[in-house]
């Protein structure tokens, strides 16, 4: 499974690729905005700073939500850098968008998706990554963690090459499941994936190591 660090922050991205195990970068309005990203040469300059530190795949998300306006935009995204893949909502307007997208050899994340169908349609379209949101369907009393298994199910029966890329994860935990589930991707808080090193009879081993590596001295 491909691990994807989802933040706009450049410390966070760089010390989650210092680790060495870093596969891409998705990001999202949002998490643009929390950096204090603004006006729209800065945002394309941010996306070409954080290409410059990863050798992965790199999802720009566009902001326009009509056809034509993400055509655009998604256009001028994919133009900044080789490794940027321009993200999409799972709209009407944004299936179509990805289809365009994929014709033209453009490569695509479908986001927001919340169930099969949705996942179905991106597939369909072409997407390179669909992307399942995992703590937001928890968030409302729902199963994330069953969805990117009914997907990655789906698209293994049907043989379609769109990646599932588990979004919207919240905790260490969330990974286990989605590499339990079989997601081809996991895209995380830093905090989640340095979670996956924790074990105390791995520090306590450690420990002991130490301790008896100074009686060989
Ligand atoms: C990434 O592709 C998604 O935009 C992100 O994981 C959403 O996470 P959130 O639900 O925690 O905002």
């Amino acid at each position: 499974m491909k691990f994807f660090i989802d933040t706009a922050n450049l410390d966070q991205i760089r010390e989650a690729n210092a680790l060495g195990i870093l596969d891409g970068v998705t990001t999202n309005p949002s998490l643009m905005a929390k950096e204090g990203i603004r006006g729209e040469a800065n945002v394309l300059q941010h996306y070409v700073d954080i290409c410059n530190i990863v050798s992965g795949d790199v999802s720009a998300e566009v902001l326009s939500v009509d056809y034509d306006g993400m055509i655009a935009e998604g256009v001028r995204l994919a133009a900044l850098h080789p490794q940027i893949v321009v993200k999409v909502p799972c709209t009407r307007d944004g299936i179509r968008a990805i289809k365009w997208f994929t014709d033209n050899k453009i490569k695509t994340n479908c986001t927001l998706v919340f169930t099969v169908g949705q996942a179905l349609l991106a597939a369909k379209a072409g997407a390179t990554y669909v992307s399942p949101f995992v703590g937001r369907l928890d968030d409302i009393s729902s199963d994330g963690i069953a969805l990117v298994a009914a997907i990655v199910e789906v698209f293994d029966y049907y043989g379609y090459d769109t990646q599932v890329l588990a979004a919207s994860i919240r905790t260490t935990q969330h990974i286990i499941q989605c590499i339990e589930a079989g997601a081809d991707v996991a895209t995380c808080p830093l905090s989640s994936i340095l979670g996956l090193l924790n074990h105390p009879l791995t520090d306590k081993g450690v420990e002991i190591f130490v301790r008896d590596a100074a009686k060989m001295e």
